[in-house]
């Protein structure tokens, strides 16, 4: 069945796989990912009392207040480049933050992909990101073509300071706690639900994505 969702969220917990098959879904939807974490990244190499606040709390696993980042999604979503539609990854992870994001634009589907806890720890421990332009790879999942630099601009590639054993339990916590209650949010507001399977090959995942889709 054909279905025509241009306004999707993709829940998961940590190391899920959203930034990952964000990748794919954003070329075969033509419409933009929003990541709150990658905006939240940009800002934070910024030399600014922002910036500098974002580097302490991040690192810690904590979320950033509804205030910054609310407005940060809200300018985003109301820009030029979401006009069509968007792919939210990270956003809304809080009921608050869905009822927010109802005030000002409509969501027609969710995807969830689902991972256990010691996947989530594997993953995120090997995994290396672009400070650039935000591309996730992992050391033996999915290696960069060259060693430690990105396939796309060539950036040496970090690994993130919230990828430590301490602030990945915290992050898992944080979404087995408030993030689902979100999901549970859309089940009442009857907004289709897709469950993934996320402990598969990263091309056996995007193939469930795209059927579930009807991409
Ligand atoms: P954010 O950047 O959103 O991080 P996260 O939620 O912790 O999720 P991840 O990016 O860790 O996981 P992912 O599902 O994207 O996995 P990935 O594709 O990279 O948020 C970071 C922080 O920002 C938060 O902790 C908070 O402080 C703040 N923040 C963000 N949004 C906020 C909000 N709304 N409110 C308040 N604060 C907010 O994959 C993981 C690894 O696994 C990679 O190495 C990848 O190559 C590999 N991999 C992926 N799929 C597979 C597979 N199928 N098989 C094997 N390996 C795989
Ligand atoms: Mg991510």
């Amino acid at each position: 069945m054909a279905f025509s969702f241009s306004k999707l969220i993709i829940f998961g917990p940590q190391g899920a796989g959203k930034g990952t098959q964000t990748e794919f879904l954003t070329k075969r939807l033509g419409v933009p990912a929003v990541s709150s974490g990658h905006l939240l990244r940009l800002e934070m190499g910024q030399d600014t009392k922002l910036g500098h606040f974002l580097k302490t709390q991040m690192s810690t696993g904590e979320l950033i207040s509804d205030e910054i980042i609310n407005l940060l999604i809200k300018n985003y979503l109301l820009g030029p480049e979401c006009v069509r539609g968007f792919l939210l990854d990270g956003f809304p992870r809080t009921v608050d933050q869905a009822k927010f994001l109802a005030t000002f634009a409509a969501v027609d589907c969710i995807l969830k992909i689902n991972i256990s806890d010691a996947e989530a720890v594997w993953r995120l421990s090997g995994r290396r990101t672009c400070p650039s332009c935000g591309m996730v790879y992992h050391q033996e999942s999915k290696p960069p073509q060259k060693a430690g630099s990105c396939d796309r601009c060539r950036v040496e590639l970090i690994k993130r300071s919230d990828d430590t054993p301490e602030a990945i339990q915290k992050r898992l916590k944080i979404y087995y706690t408030e993030t689902v209650l979100a999901v549970v949010y859309y089940q009442t507001q009857s907004i289709p639900i897709l469950e993934i399977n996320g402990e598969q090959t990263i091309e056996a995942v995007r193939q469930e994505i795209f059927e579930k889709l009807g991409l």
